[in-house]
């Protein structure tokens, strides 16, 4: 079958954000009716590892866990591929090189929304091992406060994705990845 996708070879979309800002969902929107195959950084590390992101963090510790993302990140800019939608893990972007990995990946968009509503969407989830602590809304806010410069400045497009549904946020990602694509 002869692919209908408008990007070539290696023009992904990265989605990056915190949390609960909806990253898999929206990917998952975008693939479906743009027919895009799906690439979620959390699955394909667990996939390769055997291991839940919980054992992995709870066996090797979080800097082995972001080692795991900055090799698939690596593995990912040397090995062109149809274009993807990218969902990505919300600390990715802790790593300088990772930043600069996505960067280079093709058109970045950080998902932003804002605590309360994030908080809302992940407080009773079990499956995030740094949301295990006493506090897990101070957790979160203090998550988003330090990351919120390393979104801004990976990202080549953000959206307001607090009050939008995941089709409307999918259909604008996708006019703006064939805009900036187009500019390349
Ligand atoms: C993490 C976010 C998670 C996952 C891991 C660490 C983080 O992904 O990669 O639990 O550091 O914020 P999601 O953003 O898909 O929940």
């Amino acid at each position: 079958m002869q692919s209908t996708s408008p990007f070539k070879t290696g023009q992904h979309i990265a989605l990056i954000g915190l949390m609960g800002c909806g990253k898999t969902t929206v990917g998952m929107d975008i693939c479906k009716r743009r027919h895009l195959p799906l690439m979620d950084t959390d699955f394909v590390i667990e996939e390769k590892r055997g291991l839940s992101i919980n054992e992995i963090f709870t066996q090797f510790g979080e800097p082995y866990f972001r080692q795991l993302e900055t090799h698939l990140l690596q593995h990912i800019a040397s090995n062109p591929a149809p274009a993807h939608v990218i969902s990505t893990g919300g600390g990715i972007v802790v790593c300088e090189e990772n930043r600069h990995l996505l960067r280079n990946l093709g058109f970045v968009v950080w998902l932003n929304v804002g605590l309360d509503d994030l908080f809302s969407r992940v407080s009773r989830c079990k499956t995030r091992p740094l949301l295990q602590t006493p506090d897990p809304y101070g957790t979160l806010g203090s998550l988003l406060e330090q990351r919120a410069p390393w979104y801004e400045e990976t990202a080549h497009y953000i959206l307001d994705a607090s009050k939008m549904s995941a089709r409307a946020i999918g259909e604008s990602i996708y006019l703006e990845a064939k805009k900036f694509f187009h500019s390349v």
